[in-house]
């Protein structure tokens, strides 16, 4: 059961408009509707702030400004994890980024809202504000970490200096990555219904507890008294890791007009309230011998930062683990901006760190006169590079001789510019990919009821990834039910608490310990059958049970669980499975766990226009064991297509002067669509890392981005001869350097 491509079971509730979102909760009765004023200024104060003819427009109830809201609650640093933290919103007079909330008005209708927003009359004192990330690029700072509160911010392995300096051969290049938002489909939204004392909190997220954590300490409430429900959320991205002003202010608003209020950010205003992944400027020295050992590997990552909100993207974390050299260095430095507070987006450091390495070590082949594949191969290393221990289980090298294999790589023309089709050049690239693997505290209730059915319950989301659909195979084969005799709950602040969906951590951690549910409930109904002397099972040996069909057996004799639980426990019976932080578990200690891939791609450029048009795109992955086969290809494809945006489409581009975006909408800022993306594979070999949990599964919602990109720059280079390393290669930037036209 684990592992087969169970149709999704969410699946008819999507189709059918049956699966409610946060803004479609329509049980709590008539909602009044609120609508976000944003500053329009980067840093400053605002100076007076006049609600009166907002106040006066039809259908207003009521205008939120700072002056209206209680004392908030602050960010408690002693949570490593800033999204349990609190988020004060409109908490005074001070502007730090463009956008930033300054007023909420509260209408009967969105359109009413809207529209007396408008009128909310905003004078501000401007301050100067830093906003270009290029201009001051020397007043970057070390900050003092630990990333996450448990990676390092750098490291230092042998000597790098010396190790570079005297390698035949090197390359050292700075490549540029600009500032990206996680954009899901489903907008950032926030329903807020007053019950009593309490707080119902309908809210998009991808971590029930965090939002109801970080709800409660900012609005200084007892955390009892937040009900946050997410049955559904329609994609995060790390955007909805952590709550925002929709949540905070609908919060606010719902227990002053003791009515049901809700707001969404508009896509725009995802732009200037959500985070944004920090625009990099990534230094890469990489040494190495004329036979293509590395000697020597430095990754040094300066990233923006809002000056009040220290945001660390581990740009150069997984550099750490990727190839053998003695002599290493990575670094991540912070330059202080009046930009939008920085926030993780799909893959927050291999996405944009391995567009750096993995254009370098493409850049290195070249000139070694080496194949990229086989210079990767050959800097595989046996235990981790820097801390020393074994890796758990390692398959890069077998993702790259089977993508290797299936893309057919071994036609693949060495040479830049010489092959054509009619007016496209065409250019084949690989890259390989890196992905730590996280595990945080989750807790999951099976409860096995009188007919027979399963029900699994606990706060951890599906954004859309497919978490009940592999929470049903789990728990069916757990207990040996069939599928439809099992029934999954998500999203509610009720049950048992998890760390929800993000760093890819989600559907392992809540399988194991929905597993380990299943194993504590298998437990309780043998102990109960053996020792009940209604059973055919009574004064049989326990430990020989096993479980298929809805019935235990053990050597030969069979007892439906219906009959056991409905004669012992008429009400049902319930166990919890857990699983426990990394830090406390001694397998992330003593090994290096982490997930690979290997990405392989054919673009045709244009010869005259230098347009790029992607061909194929195959990614051969290792995550341990997929618990569903189709879900885990549709989460890699769509990292894929992420890496294909990164490398090719997507920035947000920030006005200099002040510090707003103005790719504001999906029509300026540029992902992928269906005709952007061509053939398109993933492939998931079979594994099983018993280092990472009894189930062996690891992470891959954010693999399949990681390298993606650099595999599609390295094929942009071999189609042109053009090497570009601003990204995203745009074809201003591929056209000066196209080979003469040949007539
Ligand atoms: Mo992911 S950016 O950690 O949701």
């Amino acid at each position: 059961m684990i592992g087969q491509a169970l149709d999704r079971v969410d699946g008819p509730f999507k189709v059918t408009g049956r699966a409610t979102y946060a803004y479609e909760h329509w049980e709590a009765g008539q909602p009044l509707y609120g609508s976000v004023v944003g500053a329009t200024i980067g840093r400053g104060r605002i100076a007076r702030i006049d609600t009166h003819r907002a106040g006066r427009s039809p259908g207003v109830h009521r205008v939120l400004t700072s002056h209206d809201l209680p004392a908030q609650g602050t960010p408690d640093p002693s949570l490593p994890f800033e999204f349990w933290r609190a988020h004060p919103v409109m908490s005074g007079p001070d502007v730090d980024h463009y956008g930033e909330a300054v007023a909420l008005v509260v209408a009967a209708t969105v359109e009413q809202a809207r529209a007396a927003a408008d009128l909310v009359d905003v004078e501000y004192t401007v301050e100067p504000g830093s906003f270009d990330f290029a201009a001051g690029l020397e007043q970057a700072y070390v900050p003092a970490g630990p990333i996450y509160g448990i990676v390092p911010v750098a490291t230092a392995v042998g000597d790098f200096e010396a190790g570079f300096g005297s390698s035949p051969v090197t390359i050292d290049e700075r490549y540029t990555t600009p500032y990206e938002l996680s954009q899901p489909m489903e907008p950032h939204a926030c329903l807020a219904v007053p019950d009593g004392e309490d707080l119902i909190v309908y809210v998009s997220t991808q971590i029930v507890d965090a939002a109801r954590a970080s709800m409660a300490s900012t609005l200084r409430m007892d955390p009892e008294r937040i009900h946050v429900v997410a049955p559904y959320v329609g994609g995060g991205f790390g955007s909805k890791l952590r709550i925002h002003a929709e949540a905070i202010l609908a919060a606010f608003a719902a227990r002053a007009l003791r009515r049901p209020v809700k707001i969404a950010l508009t896509r725009q205003q995802i732009f200037q309230l959500t985070g944004v992944r920090p625009t990099s400027d990534q230094r890469v020295r990489l040494g190495a011998q004329r036979d293509g050992r590395l000697v020597a590997i430095a990754h040094e990552a300066t990233m923006a930062t809002n000056r009040h909100w220290e945001y660390i993207e581990p740009t150069a974390a997984t550099t750490r683990s990727l190839y053998a050299a003695p002599n290493r260095l990575t670094s991540h430095r912070l330059m202080p901006l009046d930009v939008l507070r920085g926030e993780d987006v799909r893959a927050p450091g291999e996405a944009p760190g391995l567009l750096a390495v993995e254009s370098a070590m493409d850049e290195l082949a070249v000139e070694l006169g080496m194949d990229p594949v086989e210079l990767r191969i050959r800097n595989e290393p046996s235990v981790d590079p820097e801390r020393g221990v074994p890796f758990s289980e390692r398959r890069l090298v077998g993702c790259l001789r089977e993508g290797a294999r299936r893309f057919g790589w071994e036609r693949r023309v060495a040479t830049p510019a010489s092959v054509r089709d009619g007016q496209w050049l065409i250019g084949h690239g690989m890259a390989a990919g890196i992905r730590g693997h996280f595990q945080a505290p989750t807790t999951a209730r099976v409860r096995l009821a009188a007919d027979g059915r399963a029900v699994v319950e606990t706060d951890m989301t599906d954004i859309g990834t497919g978490t009940y659909t592999i929470l049903t195979q789990v728990a069916a084969d757990g207990l040996g039910l069939a599928p439809d005799r099992v029934r999954v709950e998500l999203g509610r602040s009720e049950y048992p608490v998890g760390a929800g969906s993000g760093g890819s951590w989600g559907a392992a951690n809540s399988s194991t310990a929905v597993h380990r549910a299943c194993l504590a409930l298998r437990e309780k109904l043998v102990a109960t059958a053996c020792a009940d002397t209604r059973s055919v099972l009574h004064g049989s040996d326990p430990a020989r049970a096993t479980f298929a069909d809805g019935r235990v057996s053990i050597e030969g004799v069979s007892e439906a669980l219906s009959e056991i639980v409905a004669r012992n426990h008429p009400n049902g019976v319930e166990a919890d499975g857990a699983t426990v932080a990394m830090t406390d578990d001694p397998n992330y200690r003593d090994y290096s766990i982490h997930s690979y891939g290997a990405h392989f791609v054919e673009v045709a450029v244009d010869a005259d226009t230098a347009e790029i048009r992607l061909r194929r795109m195959l990614g051969v992955f290792s995550a341990g064991r997929a618990l569903n086969s189709r879900t885990a290809r549709s989460q890699l494809i769509g990292g894929m297509i992420w890496g294909a945006g990164a490398a090719l489409e997507e920035e947000a581009v920030v006005d200099a002067r002040s510090g707003a975006f103005v790719t504001r909408d999906l029509a300026n800022y540029l992902v992928p669509v269906h005709a952007d993306i061509p053939e398109i594979d993933a492939v998931v070999l079979d594994g099983y890392d018993g280092k990472a949990n009894v189930l062996g599964a690891k992470g891959l919602g954010e693999l399949g981005i990681c390298g993606a990109g650099a595999a599609v720059a390295n094929a942009v280079f071999n189609a042109t001869g053009v090497r570009v390393r601003d990204f995203p290669i745009t074809l201003e930037k591929v056209m000066p350097g196209l080979p003469p036209l040949v007539s």
